[in-house]
């Protein structure tokens, strides 16, 4: 016989299963102190195009206030394995305090595009953010900006930025593209290696900087723009 599994029953399936910890109910900044903004360049390459990037958007989000400080966190040249039951004691663990802080108002996540796709190293780092959500979901409400560079125009960079987004909603954060023309975030093509030459790629990057800026000073508790 056909059981049929109407949306009341799906409501009471979900409600009996426990996902997350409740969220943070937006931990608010404290007045007055600084807000810091980190960007995570996803490169294995080491101060490349995408801890460029990534460094060009923290610079612009400083720029917003007086009190952004900002910290670029290259994971190029780390080793950092993706989620398992026990993790290895590898570069991850020195990074996690500084996601924990609670002075932390918002994060911009750079990849290379990797055949359309964002690398197996923002992958593993995203996986290994997880204690990030339990018990509390610090990360809840605060901005996420993506930055994606590729040896292409068109190389799927916009796909990449849609992945980071998908992956950092579920730790609550708010996806934000940047002031326009960045309506996705930050896009760049790099050439040999250099992306210097991409004026308009640069300009994205700055407006997704800019914009995560922004956002973390609407926050409840941050004051507003000065
Ligand atoms: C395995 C691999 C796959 C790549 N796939 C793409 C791609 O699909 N689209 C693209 O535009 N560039 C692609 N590239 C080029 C990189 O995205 C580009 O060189 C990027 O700027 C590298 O970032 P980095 O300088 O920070 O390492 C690929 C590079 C590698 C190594």
């Amino acid at each position: 016989m056909k059981k049929s599994f109407n949306r009341r029953h799906f409501l009471a399936a979900a409600g009996s299963a426990t996902v997350v910890a409740a969220p943070a109910a937006f931990a608010a900044p404290t007045p007055g102190k600084s807000l810091k903004i980190i960007g995570i360049s996803c490169s294995p390459r080491q101060g490349m195009t995408t801890a460029a990037a990534v460094q060009e958007a923290l610079d612009a989000a400083k720029g917003v206030d007086p009190r952004i400080e900002t910290e670029l966190i290259d994971l190029g040249g780390l080793s950092i394995a993706g989620w398992s039951p026990k993790p290895p004691e590898d570069d991850f663990v020195a990074i996690l305090p500084k996601l924990q802080d609670p002075a932390v108002a918002g994060l911009i996540v750079g990849s290379p595009s990797y055949f359309r796709g964002f690398s197996s190293l923002c992958k593993a780092f995203i996986e290994r953010c997880a204690p990030l959500r339990e018990p509390r979901m610090l990360l809840d409400g605060k901005p996420v900006g993506a930055i994606a560079t590729g040896g292409f125009r068109n190389g799927g960079q916009e796909r990449v930025i849609d992945e980071i987004h998908t992956a950092m909603m579920c730790f609550g954060m708010v996806p934000v593209g940047g002031r326009p023309p960045a309506f996705m975030g930050g896009t760049l093509v790099s050439a040999d290696d250099r992306i210097d030459g991409d004026e308009l790629g640069l300009t994205t990057a700055r407006n997704t900087g800019a914009r995560v800026a922004d956002f973390a000073l609407l926050r409840p508790g941050a004051g507003g723009k000065q």
